[in-house]
């Protein structure tokens, strides 16, 4: 429990554009399972639902996870992408990579799981394997901005379809998804959160994903409060990302909702995401079908057709 509290401190206090190790030993190893492998669960599982909801055909068959930790991203894509057959994951930490092997074949996922100890950012300039999929979740914040930029440039060379990056839903975790667009979209095309291939800076870029604790995470969590009041059962895990494509998407969208929708007096307000702007639509309750349409969109999601919160009289 003090190894979990101890790691939440390390994480508050995060430095920024600074190589940092906030994990050491096994005891270390397991306060990261307990206490964020479920919300990176939730993060990663959340950021590649929305690729999928514009990709809807995609069938990726292998996956290449680098600073994997337990294999986090296995766990979350062996579900959510059923043709996923491989995966290889890179980190530098064998107590992470001990514990993920372990649940893996614990779990009896129909993935085939080759497990590497190493350096993210120098091994795999050797090695030019292509993967379908390649994942990227939670790691940029834990190198300077040189180190990056060197991860994501060989790591794209190696990607067949799609990167996904993932990082906190916080404003330097939205910075850092953003910094990764706009150095990989001249060699690809943004498929997502962005719209159309089109990169719109300076917003504070990020999404919610709910899922339910596992009673080992809300004892700790517990443990961790002041207040004797429960801890919650679930929580809302924040995450920002970008996925680049070798592939086009399948869907051209017209906007994506990108925050909580705002009830009004006779109209709601949300926040979306064009093609080439960020605009806070009004959807004025007269205008009955797209209000109704308006008040069941979550943030995150995509909106086909204009008309659909646009009323047709407003041109
Ligand atoms: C916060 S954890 C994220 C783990 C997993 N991707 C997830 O989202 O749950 C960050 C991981 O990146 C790994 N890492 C950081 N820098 C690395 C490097 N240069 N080479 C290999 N792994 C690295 C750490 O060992 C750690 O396992």
């Amino acid at each position: 429990m003090d190894r979990a509290h101890t790691l939440h401190r390390r994480y508050m206090e995060q430095a920024q554009n600074k190589q940092q190790t906030h994990l050491h030993d096994e005891l270390d190893a397991l306060a990261y399972l307990g206490l964020r492998a479920s919300a990176t669960y939730a993060q990663i599982f959340g950021a590649v639902a929305a690729v999928a909801e514009i990709m809807p055909s995609w069938q990726p068959q292998t996956l290449l996870d680098l600073g994997s930790g337990p294999g986090t991203g296995v766990w979350a894509l062996s579900s959510l992408l059923p043709s996923l057959a491989e995966a290889t994951c890179i980190d530098q930490n064998a107590h992470l990579l001990a514990l993920g092997q372990k649940i893996i074949s614990d779990a009896q996922l129909p993935v085939i799981v080759t497990w590497q100890q190493g350096d993210v950012i120098q091994p795999i300039e050797r090695d030019e394997t292509q993967y379908d999929l390649i994942v990227v979740a939670n790691v940029l914040n834990e190198l300077n901005a040189e180190q990056r930029e060197k991860l994501l440039e060989t790591a794209f060379k190696r990607c067949r379809q799609l990167m996904i990056v993932v990082e906190p839903g916080t404003p330097i975790g939205s910075a850092i998804a953003q910094a990764a667009a706009a150095q990989l979209a001249p060699a690809g095309r943004l498929i997502a959160p962005y719209i159309d291939n089109n990169f719109v800076e300076e917003y504070f870029l990020h999404f919610p994903q709910r899922f339910t604790r596992p009673e080992f995470a809300r004892r700790i969590r517990q443990e961790m409060r002041d207040s004797p009041l429960m801890a919650s059962d679930w929580e809302e895990a924040k995450y920002s990302y970008v996925a680049v494509g070798k592939i086009p998407p399948e869907e051209t969208p017209w906007g994506r909702c990108i925050g909580p929708i705002r009830l009004m007096n006779g109209y709601l307000e949300l926040p979306m995401l064009l093609k080439d702007q960020v605009v806070q639509l009004k959807v004025m309750k007269r205008h009955k079908q797209q209000y109704a349409f308006a008040k069941k969109l979550r943030w995150g999601q995509l909106v086909m057709q204009r008309e659909a919160l646009v009323h047709p009289s407003l041109g």
